[in-house]
């Protein structure tokens, strides 16, 4: 199934540099996690929704990470990301995770989630775990911080990306669909500022 028609245009947004989500840094929650659980993430990555590529280029400076492949639907982010010096074996690429090449299936130890499940519409939300479960390979890792409220006084539920979750519907959607274990589940201490609270750390194991 394609993106709806009601997603944003991504790649005017970053040719237009309308981009508030890009903070200019790694997520604080991947680094809180990273920093407790040192040596556990490796092998090879894969970060949906990558934008300008500052989490991938912290997965990728990890010694036990052999590759990091940023995914993105924005061929100008892509772009803009590989403009960054680089830090150890990242890759980026242009490409729709709901249209996987064949290449990609079953090869990933990790996916890193960030704002990718809260910027694609909610009706792809059942795709988007298809997707994911099928680019690990079996007994992988989905590490994510999850946006569960991102409502503020000029964005409102049924309004445009990004869009909240439950932990309830988390539950629902990874582990009732029998595609993966939820194993570790946190709010993070750690957020770029104005996310405080609001997000969640989930670590799930793929079945
Ligand atoms: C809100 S932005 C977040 C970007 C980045 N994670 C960050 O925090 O800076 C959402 C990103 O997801 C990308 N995206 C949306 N749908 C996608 C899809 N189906 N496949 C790959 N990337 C997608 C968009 O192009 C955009 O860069």
């Amino acid at each position: 199934m394609p993106p709806s028609e009601h997603s944003p245009n991504w790649d005017n947004l970053y040719r237009e540099k309308t981009t508030p989500w890009d903070k200019g840094a790694p997520a604080p929650p991947l680094l809180e996690w990273i920093g407790a659980n040192p040596s556990q993430i490796g092998g090879r990555v894969l970060v949906p929704g990558c934008g300008l590529g500052h989490d991938v280029r912290a997965l990728a400076a990890l010694a036990d990470v052999t590759s990091v492949v940023g995914l993105d639907l924005s061929p100008t982010a892509v772009a803009l990301a590989a403009e960054f010096s680089k830090v150890g074996r990242e890759s980026y690429l242009t490409g729709d995770l709901f249209a996987l090449d064949d290449a990609h299936l079953g090869t990933y130890d990790w996916v890193w989630e960030h704002t990718c499940f809260c910027a694609i519409e909610p009706s792809m939300r059942e795709e988007y775990v298809r997707a994911v479960h099928g680019s690990l390979k079996p007994g992988a890792g989905l590490l994510g911080v999850f946006y569960l409220d991102p409502y503020d006084d000029e964005h409102q539920p049924g309004g445009g990306p990004p869009h909240g979750c439950s932990i309830g519907e988390l539950s629902e959607r990874f582990e009732r669909s029998d595609r993966f274990r939820i194993e570790e589940s946190f709010v993070p201490t750690r957020s770029y500022p104005g996310r405080e609270g609001l997000e969640r750390l989930v670590r799930m194991r793929r079945l």
